[in-house]
């Protein structure tokens, strides 16, 4: 229905006007019937009655002889304004008297003449004829004898005014009603659309931005059931934010923690998709956080580490129970780089306690299993330094024996030439074997008391042992020392932070031969304290390190050389120098045009007098680093 409004105000409104006109329409019709009826009754009443008051009239006129009172009554009965025409005619119907007017102008109608055939006795006729005109006669008779007929007429349009008066009042209470309830329909569907179309806006307003506070709480316009429910829908929405709130608050908690969780996290589904991950798994694996999401394991891990996580994850979901610290290893698919992770698995439940995601703790644990291989060949070098240290022992007398025998041989008279050249030569190698042998012991044995012990010879012994390699690499070696560079400190110490940086210097170096620069010099601390005490400067033109690399070498295990490094010499060095309250200073580069690589470590130990601690565990690993 096109016309029919779509508003319940409208339709309330039209609705309404539409049945009360129907019914008012229907009831005036009605009542004009009855009306009708009504009016046609009480009009034959009459007229019966006026015939009768007129003839008797006439009647007692006639006995009494007065024909002007005839003519007197019959105009007074003409007068009144429910008589259309008052006459008295003859027994044959010749028209006597009349109300106003000359009888011969109102003559009877054929019609009417009839109808004096039908009048009996006293009793008045009432008939209607012509256009629905209606008309009383009565005979008059005095002393028996018929003098003739008394007949009023009806005056239609004072009986179609009654009816017409009736309509106007019916039509004034059908407009008034109309209005009045048009009026209060308009209010009572004003106050029942005003709030829905305020609670529609509010609904409207909450679905368009739910956070909005600029709309809620709504105005509560009105004081009925629908302020209620303005109410309740106000309290609904400021508990939906409250809600909203708990849940973002809950979510910005469970998101921080997932960010900055020191341990890699990520989330499956049940086809082993990833739906969620944090970002130090990303760093982890080394894939961005974004190339992760929906992917399935098999794409993202090698098989030696999807397979078993595959398993784990597939042994949660049948089992909804958790699979804790399994160890995995392998290398990462973009860089190659090896890892080993500690991964705890979990079932997470929705409400209906069904798993429908499994969750993945994932702690790097490389550091700890590099530092635990570190450590079995530190050890295992412990053991081989321990080992050639009690070789040189044990070497020691019988090599004493013969050198002695070779210096009786040297100077034995009988020996040819040639002969004593090859005992010179032999002695030579023999003392070099003693010299190897007796650094060998003292790298080996641990001082526990500091001794005032001479740097440059401290130097010259590590030189010694690295003389071999050196010679090798063509390494040109260049000694600076200046004289009284002796210092109370702790010498086997002090000889292993020598090693660490001449041997880092010789691997820098290596194989392109290049030069190694060792200085010693008496100096001064070189911040504001300016303690007396020995500089040592270790230069090499080695391959130098970038930033990364110089910023990272005094962290334990930290090492460029994969397979040879412990990455412990450094980290070992700084222990001994901070020990003896000493600094160390290094300047870095790698080659660059026009620039040579390089690198200087500059150490500086102060004259301590005070100095009697013990050596630190970590100087057990000595001879590992020679
Ligand atoms: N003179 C140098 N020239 C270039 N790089 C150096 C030099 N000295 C140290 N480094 C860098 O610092 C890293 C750490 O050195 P550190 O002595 O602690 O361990 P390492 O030499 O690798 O192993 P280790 O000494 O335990 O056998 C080295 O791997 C190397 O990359
Ligand atoms: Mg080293």
């Amino acid at each position: 229905m096109r016309w029919w409004p779509r508003s319940i105000r409208w339709q309330m409104l039209l609705g309404l006007v539409l049945l009360e006109t129907l019914s008012i329409a229907l009831f005036a019709v009605l009542l004009f019937r009855f009306q009708q009826l009504d009016v046609r009754r009480r009009a034959t009443d009459r007229v019966a009655h006026q015939a009768n008051s007129l003839a008797a009239q006439a009647q007692e006129a006639l006995q009494q002889d007065r024909l002007d009172w005839v003519g007197l009554s019959v105009h007074i009965m003409g007068e009144a304004p429910s008589v259309a025409c008052a006459r008295i005619t003859d027994p044959a119907g010749k028209v006597l008297y009349v109300g106003k007017g000359e009888p011969y102008l109102f003559p009877l109608e054929p019609e009417e003449k009839t109808q004096i055939q039908k009048v009996h006795g006293p009793d008045p006729l009432v008939f209607a004829f012509g256009n629905d005109r209606w008309e009383g006669v009565r005979a008059i008779t005095v002393n028996g004898n018929l003098r003739g007929y008394a007949w009023i007429e009806s005056n239609k349009n004072w009986d179609s005014e009654q009816i017409a008066d009736m309509l106007r009042g019916i039509s004034i209470f059908a407009g008034v009603w109309i209005i009045a309830s048009v009026l209060l329909v308009a209010l009572i569907s004003r106050a029942i659309s005003r709030p829905l179309a305020l609670l529609h806006k509010g609904t409207r307003a909450l679905m368009a931005n739910p956070e909005s506070s600029d709309t809620f709480p709504l105005p509560v316009i009105v004081n009925n059931e629908f302020g209620d429910l303005i109410g309740a829908f106000n309290g609904m929405v400021s508990s939906i934010q409250e809600q909203r709130a708990g849940l973002s608050d809950t979510l910005s908690i469970l998101d921080s923690m997932l960010a900055n969780a020191p341990v890699g996290l990520a989330f499956f589904d049940r086809h082993l998709r990833f739906v969620r991950v944090n970002q130090v798994f990303a760093n982890l694996t080394e894939i961005p956080l974004s190339r992760q999401l929906g992917r399935s394991i098999a794409e993202l891990f090698p098989r030696s580490v999807g397979e078993p996580l595959e398993q784990a994850l597939e042994a949660v979901f049948d089992t909804e129970g958790s699979v804790r610290e399994i160890e995995l290893s392998g290398t990462t698919i973009e860089t190659g780089h090896p890892f080993t992770w500690l991964v705890s698995v979990y079932p997470i439940r929705t409400t209906t306690q069904q798993v429908r995601w499994a969750g993945i703790i994932v702690r790097d644990v490389s550091e700890r299993a590099r530092a635990e291989e570190a450590l079995r060949r530190t050890e295992k070098l412990a053991a081989t330094g321990r080992l050639a240290a009690s070789i040189a022992h044990e070497i020691n007398n019988p090599l004493e024996a013969i050198t002695n025998l070779l210096f009786l041989l040297h100077n034995f008279s009988g020996l040819t030439e040639p002969a004593l050249h090859y005992v010179t030569m032999a002695e030579h190698e023999a003392r070099r074997i003693t010299e190897i042998a007796q650094q060998t012991l003292r790298f080996y044995r641990q001082s526990t008391q500091p001794i005032r012990a001479d740097i440059p010879d401290l130097v010259d012994s590590v030189l010694e042992l690295y003389r071999g390699r050196l010679t090798t690499l063509a390494v040109d070696v260049q000694r600076r020392y200046r004289p009284h560079a002796d210092l109370l400190c702790f010498e086997g110490e002090i000889r292993q932070v020598i090693a660490n940086l001449i041997g880092n210097a010789t691997d820098a170096i290596s194989p392109t031969g290049g030069r190694l620069l060792v200085r010693v010099r008496p100096s001064r601390r070189w911040d504001a304290s300016a303690t007396p005490g020995i500089r040592l400067t270790v230069a090499d033109t080695g391959c130098g390190m970038p930033p990364d690399v110089r910023n990272r070498i005094f962290e334990a295990f930290f090492t460029t050389k994969d397979a040879t490094g412990t990455g412990l010499g450094l980290w070992v060095s700084q222990e001994i120098i901070v020990k003896h309250q000493g600094l160390v200073r290094v300047r870095s580069r790698v080659a660059s045009p026009g620039h040579p690589s390089g690198t200087v470590f500059h150490i500086f130990l102060p004259e301590n007098e005070s100095l009697s601690i013990l050596p630190i565990d970590a100087t057990s690993a000595a001879p590992a680093q020679i």
